[in-house]
């Protein structure tokens, strides 16, 4: 049975902690809190623990996990990495950042779906990084939500989607960004490459690696010819209520086409920017905010939650976009490959 264990981040119990570290220990799989989304964990360099995960989480085996990491030592344990590059990286460290590199010997290879890079994550959550510290080994982790459901960025989430599947579900609170982890792909020639937009954005990355590669797949408008994340090859989720996307324009034409989609639905919702409800609420519309035009963090927060809280409640979702700037790319990335409908 599923122990759940209840922590306050800000004030953590050792005890506790060490309890579910023993747990990683004895190849048992614990669900934690990190900064982006919460994670599905076992001991990364155990091949029996590993494929706990994917059982739980019905994962198929040909996609690769990210392995969790508490200190910058374990990437010269784990990867084939020079100064400079890690001198680089670094800077980055830790933080809602993957890092795709060549991998050693030692990293099994159900973690990599037996390729030969590995993506390696040092996360900033204090909960995780104590949990990697007491278990002394890394820890892999996709994110803790059965597969094809949005990630879990709150408690209720993982209790509804992991409870009875796994050893330990370690609760503690929100997350702080919502949207899972930048990846960038280190082994494809001297420019690194954007897999999947994340809360690190790319200017963040130009500063530090000179130039990036971003391709036309991060922002979630074509399917990718070039399979690099595996993951990517599996259909997204898509809610079961169809999602219509509003791409980002002037509030006037945004404002308009919702209301043309509003009108072929008998029971929609309409997920606005703050700033623009007051062109629903004299409309007798139903709608929720979902962040504001000043500040994109607060959307990527609340976007998983509210494609869970709506889905099969209504039925349809009619989202307003924002721009693809910051942490809006990985917002949209997610939101246009959920979209039954981009207008
Ligand atoms: O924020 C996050 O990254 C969260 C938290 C729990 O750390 N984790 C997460 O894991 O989002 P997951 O498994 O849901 O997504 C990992 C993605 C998958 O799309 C996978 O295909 C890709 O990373 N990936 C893993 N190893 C890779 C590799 N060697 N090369 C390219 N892509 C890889
Ligand atoms: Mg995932």
């Amino acid at each position: 049975e599923t122990k759940v264990i209840e922590v306050d981040p800000l004030n953590i119990e050792e005890e506790k902690i060490k309890e579910a570290a023993q747990a990683i220990k004895e190849d048992k799989t614990v669900v934690f809190p990190t900064e982006t989304v919460y994670g599905l964990g076992a001991n990364g360099l155990s091949e029996n623990a590993v494929r706990k995960i994917f059982k739980a989480k019905g994962r198929p085996y040909d996609n690769p996990l990210i392995l969790h990491v508490a200190n910058v030592r374990s990437f010269l344990e784990y990867t084939y990495i020079s100064y400079t590059l890690l001198e680089k990286i670094e800077r980055l460290l830790p933080g809602p950042i993957t890092f795709v590199l060549k991998k050693r010997e030692i990293v099994p290879n159900i973690v990599t779906a037996g390729k030969d890079t590995i993506a390696l994550r040092m996360p900033a959550h204090p909960v995780a990084l104590k949990l990697i510290e007491y278990a002394e080994v890394p820890i892999a982790a996709p994110s803790a939500n059965v597969s094809g459901k949005p990630s879990p960025t709150m408690a209720e989430h993982v209790l509804k989607d992991m409870f009875g599947k796994v050893d330990y579900i370690i609760v503690g609170g929100k997350v702080e960004f919502g949207v899972e982890s930048t990846i960038i792909d280190l082994t494809q020639g001297k420019i690194p490459i954007i897999l999947r937009p994340g809360p690190i954005p790319p200017e963040k990355l130009k500063e530090i690696f000179g130039d990036i590669i971003i391709p036309d797949f991060a922002y979630g408008k074509i399917e990718p010819d070039y399979i690099k994340s595996p993951g990517m090859k599996y259909r997204h989720y898509a809610p079961n209520t169809p999602v219509i996307l509003v791409e980002h324009d002037d509030v006037d034409t945004m404002v308009k086409k919702v209301l043309e989609e509003v009108k072929n639905y008998n029971n929609p919702i309409v997920l606005c920017l703050k700033e623009h409800v007051g062109y629903y609420k004299d409309h007798n519309i139903n709608f929720d905010t979902i962040g504001s035009e000043a500040n994109y963090y607060e959307f990527a927060v609340k976007l998983f939650e509210m494609l869970r809280k709506y889905d099969e409640k209504i039925d349809a979702m009619i989202i307003e976009g924002i721009e693809d700037k910051g942490i809006g790319i990985a917002v949209m990335n997610r939101l246009r490959k959920a979209s039954y409908k981009i207008v």
